[in-house]
């Protein structure tokens, strides 16, 4: 089975804006159960960290390498994370955290090829179930992949992975799509 959420428009926050969000959110969070509050608050943490990293700095690779590593290293059961960018009509491998993976993927093909082409977010909670799943760690059962934008135009995407069936829901595409708008805003607003 597999879920896409819909393609969200992008927006552009500013850093000011972002940490404002954060801040919102964790208000709000007292009233949700404590596994919500603990997903929403993971990633409010995880855009003040973000924003934190890229301070200061514009370059593409440094800056996506660092964000992989956030992301491996701040969410449980996740065995690969990186990017994965887009070169006329393919995916080219970018910066990442895990197993080598393979480098390049055709538009429309495996998980990141279809959310690609889609320009949507899709979730695969049993990645076997997958038609055209293609398969860089044995280990991996799951994934979710979110489509990175500059405005319309299609950057390339985040990927990650889990061992655990069922990993990802709403609230992580929720929390990688904003961390992914962070993440190009920043990239914009420094410019090359
Ligand atoms: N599973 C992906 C390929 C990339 S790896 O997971 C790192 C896919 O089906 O597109």
């Amino acid at each position: 089975m597999t879920s896409r959420t819909a393609k969200k428009k992008p927006t552009r926050k500013t850093t000011a804006t972002a940490k404002k969000t954060s801040k919102k959110k964790a208000a709000k969070l007292r009233a949700k159960s404590p596994e919500t509050n603990h997903k929403e608050q993971l990633y409010a943490n995880l855009v003040v960290q973000l924003l934190s990293l890229l301070k200061g700095e514009h370059d593409l690779i440094a800056n996506a390498a660092n964000f992989s590593a956030l992301l491996f290293n701040s969410l449980p059961n996740v065995n690969w994370a990186g990017f994965y960018f887009l070169q006329g009509e393919e995916l080219v491998l970018g910066p990442f955290q895990g197993n080598p993976a393979c480098v390049r993927i055709p538009l429309g093909t495996g998980v990141c090829g279809v959310a690609a082409q889609q320009l949507e977010t899709i979730i695969v909670p049993n990645v076997h179930e997958f038609p055209g799943h293609i398969a860089c760690d044995v280990a991996s059962n799951s994934e979710i992949v979110v489509p990175l934008f500059d405005g319309e135009r299609l950057l390339g995407v985040l990927d990650l992975d889990s061992p655990l069936i069922g990993r990802f829901d709403d609230q992580d595409a929720e929390g990688l799509n904003e961390l992914a708008t962070v993440f190009v805003a920043h990239e914009e607003r420094l410019g090359p």
